[in-house]
């Protein structure tokens, strides 16, 4: 039988160090007690970028990046996208179990009727400059809700905690849509609580006027497929953004607009806005090959390529480019798609690639979809901050009932300057 330990030896001292393994994992703070006299501060582990560190136990979402597998609460990603709808597995990923009937209907009804924001907010979000980023538009606006709901500050109050996830599930949508209108110069479209969650964001995006409109249901299906696709994705850096500033027990609008900062960098959820204005900037599937050889220099990175869990092929992106094929049939084919599929040709058939285990992400083509579907580039990230929410609140009610969790502080390694006294001006 194997013992469910780790046997460690110190050479520094010849002293041996017996460290219980639980799930495949030490506890970091059992290496404190390796030392090498009593004064001794104790070893501490080094992992910039959280590389090998696991943060929190969580029962929501499941990766395993070497064979592409996505779950959320046990349930596979593409049986959700195929059968379910974001409203269902927004339930889902905050409850951990698929809602009866009954609880669908209680829970989509409180989704549909917070969807207005104070008008306040409209004055606010019509202050930004004509040309503002709709992403830096929808932070700041997520941040600003905090001040229109003081009694979020009670976060251990599980009831003042779920009314702010349906306010915050709620109103994204509808602050996505103004910023959208924004960065077009059109008056902002207030919410129509008879349409569900997908169309009634694509009507605050498109109406202009009309008292029959209806968005075309299969643009509708594809959006809220694609948003199924964004829920949740364990501890990447908006998610771990999300808990690091819940651990201070900051508001959750403070923390959400945190997290929203963060998956806007290019790296991240801005990655679908720089893919596109990659294949632009490609312009021609016969400038790939000199595009990819570039990459291969280190002279730029293909965007919506790599990732840091997956070492495979991201199943989202398997499930994004199957809805591409739907969308095209609506609005016609995107010319971008030929280039982005002579890009993912190459390189998957490259070493460099190959070697690396660099295979398309989700950035890869939902940006093409989003394109097709008339959204400018700029409002890619918004379209994950808004699934993306139920992640991040879902992820910091896990934080704040998990008892092993504290406020986040990482430790350093300090390499500075020894003590050394002050050099007054005059003789320095
Ligand atoms: N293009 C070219 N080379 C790459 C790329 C890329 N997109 N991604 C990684 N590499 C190389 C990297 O240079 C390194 O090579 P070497 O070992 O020779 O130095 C190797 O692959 C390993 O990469 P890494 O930077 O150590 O990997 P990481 O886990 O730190 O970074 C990543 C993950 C997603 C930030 C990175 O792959 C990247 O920058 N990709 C492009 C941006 C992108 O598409 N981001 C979206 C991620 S998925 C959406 C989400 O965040 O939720």
């Amino acid at each position: 039988m194997t013992k469910e330990s780790l046997t460690i030896t110190d050479n520094r001292t010849g002293k041996t160090y017996e460290v219980p393994i639980e799930h495949d994992t030490i506890n970091a703070m059992d290496l404190r007690k390796i030392k090498v006299n009593e004064g001794d501060f104790g070893m501490m582990s080094y992992d910039p970028a959280f590389k090998n560190t696991a943060s929190t136990k969580s029962t929501i979402t499941y990766i395993d990046g070497d064979k592409g597998i996505l779950r959320y609460r046990g349930y596979p990603i593409e049986q959700l996208a195929e059968e379910s709808n974001f409203i269902e597995v927004a339930y889902l990923t905050m409850f951990g179990e698929l809602p009866t009937q009954q609880q669908y209907n209680e829970w989509e009804y409180e989704i549909r009727h917070h969807t207005f924001v104070h008008e306040n907010i409209k004055q606010l979000m019509e202050a930004f400059r004509y040309d503002a980023h709709p992403m830096s538009m929808f932070i700041s606006t997520v941040a600003a809700l905090s001040t229109y709901y003081p009694e979020a500050r009670n976060i251990s109050d599980p009831q003042a905690r779920m009314k702010q996830i349906v306010r915050l599930i709620a109103k994204v949508p509808t602050i996505a849509a103004f910023s959208y209108r924004h960065s077009r110069g059109l008056p902002y479209v207030y919410p129509d609580n008879n349409l569900g969650y997908t169309e009634n964001f694509l009507a605050m995006l498109d109406k202009m006027g009309q008292t029959d409109y209806a968005p075309n249901p299969i643009l509708a299906r594809a959006l809220d497929v694609l948003f199924i696709l964004h829920v949740d994705h364990e501890q990447n850096c908006g998610t771990a953004t999300m808990r690091v500033i819940g651990s201070s027990h900051s508001d959750p609008y403070s923390s959400m607009a945190g997290a929203a900062a963060a998956l806007f960098g290019p790296l991240h959820g801005g990655a679908n806005e720089a893919v596109l204005r990659m294949l632009v900037e490609i312009g021609d599937v016969k400038n790939v090959p000199d595009f990819v050889k570039g990459v291969k220099n280190r002279e730029r990175l293909l965007m919506g390529f790599g990732h840091r869990v997956y070492k495979n092929y991201d199943p989202r992106a398997k499930i994004i480019k199957r809805i591409a094929d739907e969308v095209f049939e609506t609005t016609g084919r995107n010319p971008m798609l030929d280039i982005a599929l002579e890009l993912e040709r190459i390189a998957l058939e490259d070493d460099f690639f190959v070697s690396r285990n660099l295979y398309p992400n989700v950035d890869f083509y939902s940006g093409i979809i989003y394109q097709a579907m008339g959204f400018p580039v700029a409002m890619f990230p918004v379209l994950f901050a808004i699934p993306r929410t139920v992640g991040w609140l879902a992820q910091w009610v896990e934080l704040l009932e998990d008892d092993a969790q504290k406020i986040a502080r990482p430790r350093q390694i300090y390499l500075g300057k020894d003590t050394r006294d002050f050099v007054p001006m005059k003789s320095r």
